[in-house]
């Protein structure tokens, strides 16, 4: 069932979009070689909890973090842990903010020092992935033109997309109706419509879209062990029809 949102309940989403937008103004110059994944994680706790919000990651499902931090070859749900981040990596930061209720949900994924002109090309266009997805999102059309805006785009430039996870609704709860594959599939395909909000985001491979999940049940990775990029913005459909990202900041070049 999709929940839609009126205008005060939208209002109360943009509210916990905005501080996990100043998160991640906050997380990004701490991404340097040198820094462990725990720090960052400790720093979104810290800052969350600070402003009066609650980490919605935290205890979701028995996830035991704030941030997800997902280096080079893992792809989502990477555990905080005192690994240092070294020049030349790749580093997928994934939050979501619990505001009195109302949740917000937006990754990015960030260079570490100076990196190869692959993982650049992978890191731009996957963000275009994102971009050309939210250009898809209007009253009218559906769901799958937001998946096939992400797959046509990854697959032009011969990456692969990762099908096993998906966006998602989100605004009452982390996760909620509809599903948003990054492929078209033979699943649901809702009309857009006034009051929805959702989370869309890309999970782009450079190599095959292949996947497996670690012993510990949460850190998904390449299975041929190349790179992956994830970027991620919660998206608002407001009464008037006009598309508002309620996740939003200027990527650092
Ligand atoms: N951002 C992830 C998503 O979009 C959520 C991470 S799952 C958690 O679905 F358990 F780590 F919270
Ligand atoms: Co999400």
């Amino acid at each position: 069932m999709i929940r839609l949102k009126n205008a005060a309940e939208i209002d109360r989403i943009r509210e916990s979009c905005r501080m996990l937008s100043g998160l991640f103004a906050e997380l990004a110059p701490l991404v340097k070689p040198g820094v462990s994944t725990l720090e960052l994680d400790t720093a979104a706790r810290e800052y969350i909890l600070s402003r009066g919000g609650r980490p919605a990651f935290l205890g979701y499902d028995g996830y035991p973090a704030s941030l997800c931090v997902s280096p080079n070859e893992v792809i989502i749900h990477g555990i905080p842990d005192g690994r240092r981040l070294v020049e030349g990596d790749i580093v997928g930061l994934d939050c979501g903010i619990d505001l009195g209720g109302f949740f917000s949900d937006a990754a990015i994924t960030l260079p570490v020092g100076t990196i190869s002109p692959e993982a650049e090309k992978l890191l731009r266009v996957t963000r275009e992935c994102l971009d050309r997805a939210i250009a898809a999102v209007k009253p009218g059309a559906r769901i799958h033109d937001v998946s096939r805006a992400v797959f046509g785009h990854a697959t032009a430039n011969g990456y692969g997309v990762v099908r096993q996870y998906c966006g998602h609704g989100v605004g009452f709860s982390p996760h909620e109706d509809p599903q948003i594959p990054n492929y078209v599939s033979p699943g649901p395909n809702p009309r857009i419509v006034p009051g929805m909000v959702f989370a869309i985001e890309p999970m782009v491979n450079l190599g095959s879209g292949g996947i497996k999940t670690l012993d510990d049940e949460w850190t998904v990775v390449t299975l041929d062990k190349k790179i992956s990029a994830h970027y991620e913005h919660t998206v608002a459909v407001l009464p008037d029809g006009t598309v508002e990202v309620l996740t939003s900041w200027t990527y650092p070049s």
